[in-house]
């Protein structure tokens, strides 16, 4: 498979310029306070970011990764998942912008042989260092060479108005160019756009600053890298495929959920995709741990299991299959996940459950709308209403859709302003809960500086 091939490329490379190979770190941070899920690769080594000496100054991973920020993006753009593979190469206060830049290059266009022509670079506006190596050393044309801003070229994004605190600096993207035949058509067409044409497959970020309290910068005393390349991304553009959901680690499970396709729409592709994608999430976090509930991160893995069984619903499928796919989770993961295999059984039970418990749910969906709406057919109040649906969805996982249905049919009010507000609070905590908050390195938070732990099992049963 091709994923499995660069993947192994990718860290051979990097053994071969000296950097250890480390495992992926659980999906589930060890010691982070300040994340709910591993979002990128550089979250397992923040302290050696901070100084702290593990007897290694250069690593390379091929980390699981889980992001939710843009689930309702997956599977309507090529792009995005919430389960993903990172593939990085750090250095902490070893090697810094030349080498990055040059290994970067050197992958891509020797190892992997893509074509120096479809590749396009982006550097922070005030970054003259980067623009120098890549004109200069590489020898990239200037006008495939883009300057961004803090939105897109520094990291974390506008982290220096807006925060967090803690390392951070400019960061220079690598874009692969589909053709003038995708997206804009626009003739000054650039990686600026995001008509689809220019994929970023790779992040460099030169975390050379500590953001201060005061949203100054200053220098840190060692210079790091920290990169990131989506292999699925990578993948895509080395099977020439403009889908992500189109490489061969998706084609089997994309096969099964076709198969059984009952009721034809146009977004079919959607949302066959979207459960492609949630269904490797799930199979993840609950081999990391993390169970489906009602908190947390087990409100997460419930949230993505009941948007699969609405987008199976919609496709006519109604009994339990997630449950099904998961030996092909297995099987598309094996080589980096080889004891996958072994707990698959175990998975694939409680998916299961929570596929029976979600369906008996829409079943009696009747009945949860007669006792939550029926009292508001007499007396009017939309906002409640509203308010109400939102609750339907964010609890129980009823769609909109389904309600507005059964409130149409009723002549119920309803007022989609205070749903939608309601939803924008919820998007606004879940933001909060799962995006780094506070010190993006926060030693406290990592074990760094803990206050010795008190022992208060003799008063409390819990604490
Ligand atoms: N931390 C950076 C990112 O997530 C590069 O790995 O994009």
């Amino acid at each position: 498979m091709q994923v499995d091939f660069l993947r192994e490329k990718f860290l051979k490379f990097f053994q071969s310029k000296k950097h250890k190979i480390v495992e992926s770190d659980s999906l589930v941070p060890k010691d982070d306070p300040t994340v709910l899920f591993t979002p990128a690769g550089m979250n397992q080594f923040k302290k050696e970011f901070l100084g702290f000496d593990s007897g290694f100054k250069r690593a390379a991973t091929s980390q699981r990764c889980l992001r939710t920020d843009d689930l309702d993006k997956v599977g309507k753009t090529s792009s995005h998942h919430t389960f993903f593979e990172m593939l990085g190469n750090f250095s902490f206060g070893d090697y810094f912008k030349e080498e990055a830049i040059a290994w970067a290059w050197e992958f891509l266009t020797k190892e992997l042989k893509i074509s120096r022509d479809r590749l396009w670079v982006s550097v922070y506006k005030d970054d003259f260092e980067a623009y120098g190596i890549w004109k200069d050393k590489i020898g990239i044309p200037v006008k495939k060479i883009v300057k961004l801003g803090d939105k897109d070229n520094f990291w974390p994004a506008e982290a220096k108005t807006k925060g967090p605190n803690g390392p951070c600096g400019p960061c220079s993207e690598i874009f692969y160019d589909f053709g003038v035949d995708i997206g804009c058509g626009k003739p000054d067409c650039s990686p600026a756009c995001s008509c689809g044409r220019f994929v970023e497959i790779w992040n460099l970020v030169f975390t050379q600053f500590n953001r201060k309290d005061d949203g100054t910068l200053e220098s840190l005393p060692n210079k790091n890298i920290d990169t990131g390349m989506g292999l699925e991304r990578l993948a895509s553009v080395m099977e020439g495929k403009q889908s992500n959901f189109e490489i061969d680690l998706f084609a089997p499970i994309v096969k099964e959920i076709k198969k059984r396709i009952t009721v034809k729409i146009a977004s079919e592709k959607e949302f066959v995709y979207a459960i492609a994608d949630h269904l490797r999430a799930a199979v993840f976090c609950i081999y990391d741990g993390v169970l489906p509930s009602n908190e947390g991160r087990g409100y997460v893995v419930r949230k993505i299991i009941r948007k699969s069984l609405l987008h199976l619903k919609t496709l006519g499928i109604n009994e339990p299959l997630m449950n099904k796919l998961v030996p092909l989770v297995a099987q598309v993961m094996r080589v980096p996940y080889p004891d996958l295999k072994d707990k698959q059984e175990d998975i694939a039970l409680v998916i299961l459950n929570e596929e029976k418990n979600f369906i008996n749910v829409l079943g009696s969906s009747e009945e949860l709308f007669k006792s939550k709406f029926d009292a508001f057919i007499e007396k009017p109040d939309s906002e409640t209403v509203g308010n109400v649906a939102f609750m339907l969805h964010d609890t129980y996982g009823i769609p909109l859709e389904l309600t507005c249905q059964w409130l149409d049919k009723h002549k119920v009010c309803f007022s989609r302003k205070a749903f939608e507000q309601a939803m924008e609070e919820q998007r606004l905590r879940s933001k909060s809960g799962s995006a780094m908050k506070g010190d993006v390195f926060d030693a406290k938070g990592l074990g760094l500086k803990l206050d010795a732990t008190k022992f208060t099992g003799y008063k409390e049963n819990s604490t």
